[in-house]
């Protein structure tokens, strides 16, 4: 009998394909509407193989119901929409998408830095809306990057490959990981500091670390205190490790200058969400790896996973590594 899989959004076809060469599929088609809660309740109870993306919470009650699960495929590469805990107790192999994505998230988490701090899509907006009347010298003048110094949150693969980027805006560059990286330091020029001294000295300061329940909320109002006035927060990872509302108050009352988010802590943000009143704030729906190229590689890489596991073998991104030892 073929291993059963449901896979929790529309995906490539070439990749369903090669998924129904030896599996049976199921799917839920839509392109742009989230599984709902019943149907992946009803689904997960005889599957061997969840492809789901990080809009499904896989919980421990979800997981309950699990009786022939084997592997858990996200596609994405952070996987706090499941838990990794519940499903290493019950033996299910939790997969992610880590590398593939690496260069088109730093590419967005460049742009969108670059787009806050020169006022790109304000700029736009007034020249749409008939507001240029004349060239005038400072009009919507913005930050200068280059030669600026950057602070990186979170030194993992995109971090490191933002710092490459950065590099060629000759940027200073100051990072805070949980432990130092020595060869990134000496490859790319990095200094290590702690997390109060590259807020205080960075002109941008890149969110880039996984969300975990130590870095929930980690930025808050006493960080945005002794960040610059001029500063510029952008987070491309989770908008759950900055505490929003002491964002929104920050960029209100002047204490930082502007901030560019690609993640929310609920997600689609609300339109009456307090951060999106604000003029210099540059949002963005949680695109920092929607390439074409890259997202069908996550596709790729979550049915490969799933193939591994199902066929008895270590997928090649597991997460919950202890299993592998059982
Ligand atoms: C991830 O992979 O975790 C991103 O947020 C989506 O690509």
């Amino acid at each position: 009998m073929k291993p059963k899989i449901f896979i929790t959004r529309k995906i490539p076809t070439h990749v369903i394909n090669h998924l129904e060469e030896v599996c049976e599929v199921s799917i839920w088609e839509h392109k742009d509407i989230p599984v709902p809660r019943e149907v992946l309740e009803e689904k997960i109870v005889d599957i061997d193989g969840l492809y789901c993306l990080l809009t499904d919470a896989i919980d421990l009650e979800l997981l309950q119901k699990a009786t022939n699960l084997k592997v858990i495929g996200n596609m994405a590469v952070g996987f706090n929409n499941i838990d990794v805990e519940a499903a290493t107790k019950r033996g299910i192999i939790v997969t992610n998408t880590p590398g593939v994505l690496t260069e088109t998230t730093a590419d967005l988490t460049f742009a969108l830095l670059m787009a806050t701090a020169r006022r790109i899509p304000e700029a736009s907006d007034f020249l749409r809306e008939g507001k240029w009347s004349t060239w005038s010298p400072m009009l919507l003048t913005g930050q200068d990057i280059y030669n600026s110094t950057l602070g990186i949150i979170g030194l993992g693969r995109i971090g490191e490959a933002l710092a490459k980027r950065a590099k060629g805006f000759n940027m200073n560059i100051l990072y805070h990981n949980r432990s130092r990286k020595i060869e990134a330091e000496q490859e790319l020029g990095l200094e290590y500091c702690s997390l109060e001294n590259l807020l205080k000295r960075s002109d941008y300061i890149c969110v880039m670390t996984p969300y975990t329940p130590e870095t929930k909320k980690m930025i808050r109002k006493e960080h945005f205190k002794i960040m610059k006035e001029t500063s510029i927060l952008i987070n491309t990872a989770r908008g759950g490790i900055v505490n929003e509302n002491d964002l929104y108050h920050a960029l209100k009352d002047g204490e930082i200058w502007a901030a560019g988010l690609d993640v929310f802590e609920q997600e689609p943000v609300v339109l009456d969400h307090p951060l999106l009143s604000l003029p210099n704030v540059v949002t963005l729906p949680h695109i920092g790896s929607a390439s074409i190229g890259t997202r069908t590689k996550m596709a790729e890489v979550v049915a490969e996973n799933l193939l591994q596991a199902l066929n008895g073998k270590i997928p090649t991104n597991i997460v919950n590594k202890e299993l592998i030892a059982k």
